[in-house]
């Protein structure tokens, strides 16, 4: 198995295992093709860095000219180390803070998308008495089902995000009255990992009537911010959902608005462009199944434990000989599962298997659970390797506690 040109059995003698391996051209291809799919229309880029926040990452976007739909002050402070400048920063969430609208606002950062009145009248006050105005989408919930995992859909009435769309142009209102803020856009986003386009297409039509009408009533929308959210093959479904059509939806809708559109995609850059690669400690035959355990974790990758997530696994050398696993990991905790029954070439002690579809929502969400160290992250670019984080070490994971002065 190959990432580029280099083959992973070679890379793992170099890093110990587990790693997360990332391929640059994938993530340039991907980024490439939602900037071909968009073409045509006045849109940005917005990588979602929460997918993957890595510093190397987030500059290799930033080179081929993405902004950043961001989260937290963490996430604007990645993004401006990267090199993605402040007007192409959009800031989400629902619960920001009075410090973090603050740096963002010092920042000038391109908007905040707001997700409730109580939030839009705590960024007007911080704004004004700033002495600035704070560019603002409203985010909409238009109460589409998104078709996908109850833990990542956002956009049905029942969701913490977002204000109803009937009840936007009142608050629309309100907002255009407020000192400290400026009307920009309107702003939705209805799940991730939607594998069926219908509900961005319903969504997009809802977001269109309400643009109209808040047009008509004279308020200035100048930006559309369709949110992320298209989903990726993760090897289960035969179907990649097409961004060609998707994007089609947005200009079918939106195109003849006079807006520019902001598309926030995150899962779709990164997530087939890393792997997490792992070593096998044990083949264990149990009384009824056999076990692989493997020395990657929960910790490392928490997509299958927490989202009963699939992920494609396989030997990173062939094997013709095919058994059926439980793969799971060293923490105690039967949730630390990988895959049941899963059929893969046969494995012994020692061999490689890479976890595919690992790169978003993998490195991020891990932690250090059972006190075991990161797995260190690697981008490829052809036949070379960089290692953009390291495995902290155990002296350094003890230290980031310490002692009261009573002990
Ligand atoms: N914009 C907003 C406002 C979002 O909330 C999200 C993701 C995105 C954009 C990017 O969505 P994407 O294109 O990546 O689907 N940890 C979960 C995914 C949580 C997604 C949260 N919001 C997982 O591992 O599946």
């Amino acid at each position: 198995m190959q990432v580029e040109g280099l083959a992973i059995e070679a890379l793992a003698q170099q890093v110990p295992t587990p790693f997360y391996c990332y391929s640059s051209k994938a993530i340039a291809s991907n980024y490439q093709r939602y900037s071909d799919a968009f073409a045509g229309l006045d849109s940005l880029i917005c990588y979602a860095v929460k997918a993957n926040s890595n510093q190397a990452i987030l500059a290799t976007l930033a080179r081929l000219g993405a902004g950043a739909d961001t989260v937290s002050e963490g996430e604007i402070r990645r993004a401006l180390a990267a090199g993605i400048s402040a007007d192409k920063i959009v800031f989400a969430g629902v619960g920001k803070s009075v410090a973090e609208i603050r740096y963002a606002l010092a920042q000038d950062i391109l908007q905040f998308n707001v997700e409730s009145e109580p939030e839009l009248m705590r960024i007007s006050e911080q704004a004004h008495s700033m002495g600035k105005r704070a560019r603002v989408s409203i985010r909409v919930n238009p109460d589409v089902e998104a078709k996908t995992h109850a833990k990542i859909t956002t956009g049905m009435a029942e969701n913490k995000f977002g204000i109803a769309i009937d009840l936007a142009p009142a608050l629309y209102k309100r907002a255009a009255n407020l000192p400290g803020i400026e009307v920009s856009g309107v702003d939705v986003h209805i799940g991730s990992q939607l594998t069926e386009l219908t509900p961005f297409d319903q969504a997009f039509s809802k977001v269109a009537d309400l643009v109209t009408s808040l047009q008509h009533h004279g308020i200035d929308i100048q930006v559309i911010d369709i949110g992320g959210g298209l989903g990726i093959n993760y090897g289960e479904q035969s179907q990649e959902p097409d961004i060609t059509t998707y994007a089609s939806f947005a200009k079918a809708h939106l195109g003849h608005l006079g807006c520019k559109i902001i598309v926030e995609p995150g899962r779709s850059i990164l997530g087939n462009a890393g792997v997490l690669v792992s070593r096998v400690e044990y083949v264990k035959t149990g009384q009824q199944r056999h076990f692989l355990i493997l020395d990657a974790a929960m910790n490392d990758l928490i997509r299958p434990s927490m989202y009963d997530a699939y992920h494609h696994i396989v030997t990173v050398t062939e094997q013709t000989q095919k058994v059926t696993y439980d793969i799971v990991g060293p923490v105690c905790e039967t949730g630390d599962t990988f895959a049941k029954g899963r059929t893969i070439g046969q494995c012994q002690s020692g061999d490689l298997v890479a976890i595919m579809g690992a790169g978003a929502y993998g490195a991020v969400m891990a932690s250090h659970y059972n006190s075991r160290l990161n797995a260190p992250e690697v981008l490829v670019k052809d036949d070379q390797y960089s290692i953009i984080r390291e495995r902290i070490d155990y002296d350094t994971l003890i230290a980031m506690d310490s002692l009261p002065s009573w002990l």
